[in-house]
């Protein structure tokens, strides 16, 4: 197999990244600048305020990748770029800058869909893996990915075939993504913004029993009940899934249940007082958030992540058991989550199923791991013209 260095470019979201990755596992350079500090005063990502911190930053987050990596513009082989799924506007910012470097240097584009990027992200400098692969050969297919970040929850068969990936989805969250549901829980209680590392951080002060919720179970058709299956499949083909029992998720739910608990606790003048304090503090660290934090809080706090993490490791276990895939990969912002990651742990470890999650930093949105989904590319010659644009709701195939 033929050594190539891809630079890959990211800027879907709210991170511009860029980095230096060679023939998709060994990072020479992984770059992330941050949006987080500008759109923390509005408790989330503002499109607008995103293109223009990307158009800031893509010129020296790219230099910065190359010089970590001792690389120059010329040296590179490749460059890959993240085509969608995400706000147009801050996609277009780094696919304009890709496409600027591809034709003034005569180097091959590649687009890389944002999701499979996370996927690839598990593929990653992983010692565990290696070592995996020492003792039992190569990775073993179907592999199921579940990508749960804060645009998405999707679970996805994937299959590899002369370095072509190809992905099927078998579930997807019906409103908002785990992720969103983290975010949106952080920010009722007054705990700040992004949630997800802030609630993980919390909830072990907390009492994951304290408070039930339910996380409504998405009934999926039986495979012999033809009527229900020809719904799903209208269904389907507006949604873009495929054929088979489908596994869905839905998180609008318990953050409307959360807020019902706020209101009938009475809890409101608290929220507003931490929210106050904490508005005064320059970078509020963890421990500012925990001393304003009372126990009812933590406690809300942890079994809220108690019944999250334990909804989405339940519903993939049993994609996984009824499509017998050999491995499981878990990645995405969400998969960060230290709960996550033991709990999947120990229950895939009880069916006998390998488990394989990116290094937390790779977790999050990061240009490693799109340079990492392009290097198959690379070696199918599957590269695109100048004429290829940003598809904000780019599905994964
Ligand atoms: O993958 P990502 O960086 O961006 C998207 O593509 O969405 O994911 C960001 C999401 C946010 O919702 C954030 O709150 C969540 O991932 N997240 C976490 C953790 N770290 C980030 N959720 C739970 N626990 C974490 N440690
Ligand atoms: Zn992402």
């Amino acid at each position: 197999m033929p050594d190539a260095n891809i630079l890959g470019i990211e800027s879907s979201c709210d991170e511009t990244g860029a980095a230096v990755v060679r023939s998709g596992q060994q990072i020479l350079s992984n770059v992330v600048a941050s949006q987080i500090a500008t759109h923390q005063p509005y408790g989330g990502v503002v499109p607008e305020l995103a293109s223009r911190e990307h158009l800031r930053a893509i010129v020296p987050v790219v230099r910065q990748a190359l010089a970590d990596a001792g690389q120059s513009y010329q040296s590179v082989d490749a460059i890959a770029v993240t085509q969608g799924p995400g706000l147009a506007g801050a996609l277009l910012v780094g696919i304009s800058f890709a496409k600027a470097l591809a034709f003034g240097l005569e180097k091959p584009l590649i687009a890389v869909n944002h999701l499979e990027g996370h996927i690839h992200a598990v593929l990653l400098g992983q010692r565990q893996m290696e070592q995996r692969q020492r003792e039992n050969g190569d990775l073993q297919f179907p592999v199921l990915a579940l990508v749960v970040s804060g645009g998405h929850t999707h679970l996805y068969l994937a299959e590899l075939q002369e370095n072509l990936w190809t992905y099927r989805n078998i579930g997807h969250t019906r409103d908002d993504a785990a992720g969103e549901a983290f975010d949106k829980v952080a920010k009722l209680l007054g705990l700040g913004y992004p949630g997800g590392p802030i609630i993980d951080r919390l909830a072990p002060y907390g009492d994951a029993h304290a408070v039930k919720f339910q996380i409504s179970q998405m009934k999926h058709p039986d495979r012999r009940d033809h009527k229900a299956r020809d719904h799903q499949q209208a269904d389907h083909a507006q949604l873009g899934a495929e054929d088979g029992p489908n596994f869905d998720f839905s998180y609008s739910g318990i953050k409307t249940a959360v807020l019902r608990y706020v209101e009938t606790q009475g809890m409101k003048p608290r929220i507003e007082a931490r929210r106050r304090a904490l508005a005064e503090i320059d970078k509020p660290a963890l421990e500012d958030v925990r001393r304003l934090s009372d126990r009812q809080t933590l406690n809300l706090v942890a079994s809220f992540q108690r019944t999250m993490v334990s909804d989405l490791v339940m519903k993939t276990l049993a994609a996984a058991r009824e499509y017998e895939v050999r491995t499981l990969f878990v990645s995405g912002g969400v998969a960060a989550n230290q709960e996550l990651r033991t709990t999947f742990e120990q229950e895939a470890g009880m069916q006998g199923l390998p488990v394989f999650f990116p290094a937390r930093a790779l977790s999050t949105d990061n240009a490693a791991m799109i340079a990492a989904a392009a290097f198959p590319k690379f070696l199918r010659g599957d590269f695109v013209g100048m004429d290829f644009s940003a598809e904000a709701g780019m599905a994964l195939r």
